[in-house]
């Protein structure tokens, strides 16, 4: 009973206007406002683009050591939350444990009420620092460890490496993460993004509750799933699993005999390899040689030729298909890789949002209803 097109899973369908991402999925090229990600993994800091990709402008040198102090400041995550996180089972997924300490925040940051433009703005840069301060505390807490404060002087790329695991970071492997992080900054209309600008849409200035904090709280819950951002954790669980080169082809063989998808492959925009593996793939060779461990690479480089072999259809590495080998080679939990994929992504996620709210329109579509078309209500007793 349609009355307008339907298209599954929206693809390609326009649900947005926005100035802050363009994929161009059949050459390859991503760019943040204008300029290309190879370039901003070459040349900038994840600080400097979440800058870029808020503000809408590089900055100059003293906006970016201002917006560096303000992001270290708000960092720091209030003691009632810091409790509330200790009082989760140990057992929580650290995105279900970040999902439910961002949805805290929103009852104790000082702009909490005020959803006016600025305070908005505000609320995002505390966002930003706080979603690491808070992944890399669970992780310690959960281990029985005390969470560390972040340091003020360090970047946030420092400072997770430095509060996970509680020693200064060696400057090559912070570059490392510094770029990961802004690789993993912004995506246009992911479904994260998409839930979390669905979410903003439904406010107003005067609404009374965070905006800021419901929609990121929402992203991160969609950011969760496997065949989004969970993806990257469950790449490294097929590398584990596999656990050889010589075990990789049976492997393959069987998930494509049996329909299964590999994961870490396929996009629903790009129809080549995603110019964010192309970074990250450099990353897990070099990786792999300075440990002295190129087996998780080798393999990688293994799947990659056999998937592309296996079938005709446009199906490359994504974005999690290296990453997962990075963030091992970095001695990162497993299930805090898609953590840290929030810890970048919350940099998007409140571009988004502020740009969504500044020319705001309630986001609703409409189904496709595939019921019944009249059907008379039948008494309890007559059931
Ligand atoms: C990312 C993803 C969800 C995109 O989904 P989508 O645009 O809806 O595409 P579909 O799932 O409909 O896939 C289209 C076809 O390619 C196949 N395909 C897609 N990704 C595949 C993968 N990773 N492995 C094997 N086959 C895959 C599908 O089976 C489907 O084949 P069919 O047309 O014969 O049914 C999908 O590629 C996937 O599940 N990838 C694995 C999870 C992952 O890495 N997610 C991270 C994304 S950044």
């Amino acid at each position: 009973m349609a009355n307008a097109d339907f298209v599954k899973g929206l693809e390609g369908v326009i649900a947005a206007e926005s100035s802050i991402c363009f994929i161009d999925g059949h050459a390859g090229r991503l760019t943040y406002r204008g300029i290309d990600i190879q370039d901003l993994a070459e040349h900038s800091t994840f600080e400097e683009t979440c800058y870029f990709l808020l503000f809408g402008n590089l900055p100059k040198q003293a906006e970016l050591d201002a917006f560096k102090a303000e992001l270290a400041a708000g960092s720091v995550v209030p003691d009632e939350v810091m409790a509330l996180v200790r009082s989760l089972p140990k057992e929580t997924t650290p995105m279900d444990a970040l999902r439910t300490a961002v949805s805290a925040l929103g009852s104790y940051d000082p702009d909490a009420l005020d959803n006016s433009d600025a305070a908005n703005v505000r609320k995002a840069v505390r966002l930003i620092g706080q979603v690491t301060t808070l992944t890399t505390s669970f992780d310690r807490i959960r281990k029985g460890l005390d969470p560390i404060a972040p340091r003020q002087d360090y970047t946030v790329a420092e400072n997770f490496l430095y509060t996970l695991h509680g020693e200064a970071p060696h400057p090559s492997s912070a570059r490392v993460f510094d770029v990961c992080l802004i690789l993993h900054a912004d995506h246009e209309l992911n479904a994260s993004t998409f839930a979390g600008r669905v979410i903003a849409s439904t406010f107003t200035n005067e609404s009374g509750v965070s905006a800021v904090h419901a929609a990121a709280t929402g992203a991160i819950g969609a950011l969760a799933g496997p065949l989004h951002g969970g993806a990257n954790q469950r790449v490294m669980e097929m590398l584990l699993k596999i656990g050889d080169l010589d075990a990789v082809d049976a492997f393959i063989d069987d998930l494509f005999a049996n329909k299964k998808k590999v994961m870490g492959f396929g996009h629903r925009v790009y129809r080549t390899i995603d110019p964010r593996a192309t970074v990250l793939r450099s990353f897990a060779k070099k990786l792999g040689e300075d440990t002295g461990n190129s087996k998780w690479f080798e393999m990688c480089e293994k799947i990659e030729k056999l998937v592309s072999a296996k079938t005709s259809k446009p199906i490359y590495p994504n974005v999690d298909f290296f990453s997962g080998a990075v963030f091992y080679s970095m001695n990162v939990p497993i299930d805090i890789f898609t953590p840290i994929f929030a810890c970048s992504r919350i940099s998007g996620w409140m571009a988004h949002t502020v740009e969504q709210l500044r020319n705001n329109r309630l986001i609703r579509p409409l189904a496709d209803y595939q019921g019944l078309e009249k059907m008379e209500y039948m008494p309890m007793a007559e059931r």
